[in-house]
This record gives C-alpha cells, sequence and structure tokens, in this order.
C-alpha cells in the first residue's frame, strides 16, 4: 500500500498542499482531479521523491520512504511532458529501467519491442524520439513506465495526446496489468470519465487539500 501522510508544501511562500493524506492498496487506482495550478503534479513528484515535502512523509508497505531517493523506490512516474530521453532511440528509452536494474541490454531490447508493438510503435522502435508525433511520445512514456513492473505507477495526464480509440485501448491495457501486477496507482486527469473510467476512487485537490468525489 502507498501511503501519504500530512504533506505540506509551499510554494513562492503560498501554501499549496496543506496537509495531504492518501493511501492506495495495491491493485487499485486512485484519480486525482483539480484545476490547474493546484498542486496534482508537485504531489505525484512528492511520491515519487523528486520533490522533498516540507512537512510530512511517504510510505510502502509499512516502510518510511520520505528519505528514499527516487530510483531506490521501485515506482514509475510519467510525466506530463514525456521527460524521453532525446539522445536515445526510442527502444533504448523503454529499456533503460530494465537495463537498470541488471537486466542484460539485448533482453531488455526484445522486451521493449514487444511492449512497443502492443502499444501500436513496433515499426518506430528504431527511430529518435525527437521524430515522433506528440501521441507517440507519449506512447513510449507510458511502455517505458509500465516496462519495470514498478510496485507504484504514478501517471500525470496519461493519455491526453491520443485520439479516442487509442486511448480506450490504453486504459484497458493499464486497468489490466494494474489489478494483474498488483501495483498502487495514482492518476492525475482532467477528464472525469476516465477517471471514472480507471479509479475506484476518486479526488480533488481544492485550495490544497483533497476532497472527496467518490
Ligand atoms: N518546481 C516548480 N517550478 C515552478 N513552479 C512550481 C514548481 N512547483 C510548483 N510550482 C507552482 O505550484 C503550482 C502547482 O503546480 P502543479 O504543477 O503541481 O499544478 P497542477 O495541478 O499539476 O496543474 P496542471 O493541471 O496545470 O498540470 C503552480 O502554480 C506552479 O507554478
Ligand atoms: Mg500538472
Amino acid at each position: 500500500m502507498l501511503e501519504l501522510r500530512d504533506i505540506h508544501h509551499r510554494w513562492d511562500q503560498r501554501p499549496l498542499l496543506d496537509g495531504v493524506s492518501l493511501r492506495v492498496d495495491a491493485g487499485r487506482t486512485v484519480a486525482l482531479l483539480g484545476a490547474s495550478g493546484s498542486g496534482k503534479s508537485t504531489l505525484l513528484k512528492i511520491a515519487a521523491g523528486i520533490e522533498t515535502p516540507e512537512r510530512g512523509s511517504v510510505w510502502f508497505d509499512g516502510a518510511d520512504l520520505t528519505r528514499t531517493p527516487p530510483h531506490r523506490r521501485g515506482f514509475a512516474l510519467m510525466f506530463q511532458d514525456f521527460a524521453l530521453f532525446p539522445h536515445l532511440d526510442v527502444q533504448d528509452n523503454v529499456a533503460f529501467g530494465l537495463v537498470e536494474q541488471g537486466v542484460p541490454r539485448r533482453e531488455a531490447r526484445e522486451r521493449a519491442r514487444a511492449l512497443l508493438e502492443r502499444f501500436g510503435l513496433g515499426a518506430h522502435a528504431r527511430s529518435r524520439v525527437a521524430h515522433l508525433s506528440g501521441g507517440e511520445q507519449q506512447r513510449v512514456a507510458l511502455a517505458r513506465a509500465l516496462i519495470t513492473q514498478p510496485r507504484a505507477l504514478l501517471l500525470d495526464e496519461p493519455f491526453s495526446a491520443l485520439d479516442a480509440a487509442l486511448r480506450e485501448q490504453l486504459r484497458a491495457e493499464f486497468r489490466e496489468r494494474i489489478a494483474e501486477a498488483g501495483m498502487a496507482a495514482i492518476l492525475v486527469t482532467h477528464d472525469e470519465a476516465e477517471a471514472r473510467a480507471m479509479a475506484q476512487q476518486g479526488w480533488a485537490l481544492e485550495g490544497g487539500r483533497l476532497v472527496p468525489r467518490w
């Protein structure tokens, strides 16, 4: 279980997160809604360890991870701007996390290609990421997040650049894998229909606090 406990965080002296607590069980998805600038991405970055909260703590299965660096948490974060590695081709972007985990490069690339195939990007495995469209880059970022089988999956507007058919396909793929692999997932989205399709529980971030939606 992923747990955020009483997170406080300020930006420019302004309280952004004002006592946020959230629990996500293994295999479940919690949706995070809220206006632009309300702090959703900041909260995900705090969960991932990319930002340190001024106060409060981050836990997973009873262990305090607040001071654990991001790469040691076993979480995957998919950023709103994708944050792909521009110097690597598509398959190496996706294989990166596996190689980091010690998987031999050849096997990592094979697994990356298999996942890219499922995401409709088989033909682009050797392309430079800069040459892909926005929606294609988003799928590369999704594959990169999923391939390491993280214990927590933190997704920031993951399907926003996709057409309706692809979005539906990838939602289904993620729902299945989250449940099967028992990942704890947080989904940030502006799309309430998408949030309800993916998440068993929804919250809105308003004035630095979480308000239950369903
Ligand atoms: N590292 C940072 N650099 C610049 N601004 C930041 C940073 N962290 C937080 N902020 C500010 O904090 C506020 C919340 O930002 P955040 O990105 O968390 O919002 P958000 O809810 O994800 O918005 P959106 O829906 O537009 O993605 C914004 O006003 C933003 O300018
Ligand atoms: Mg954001």
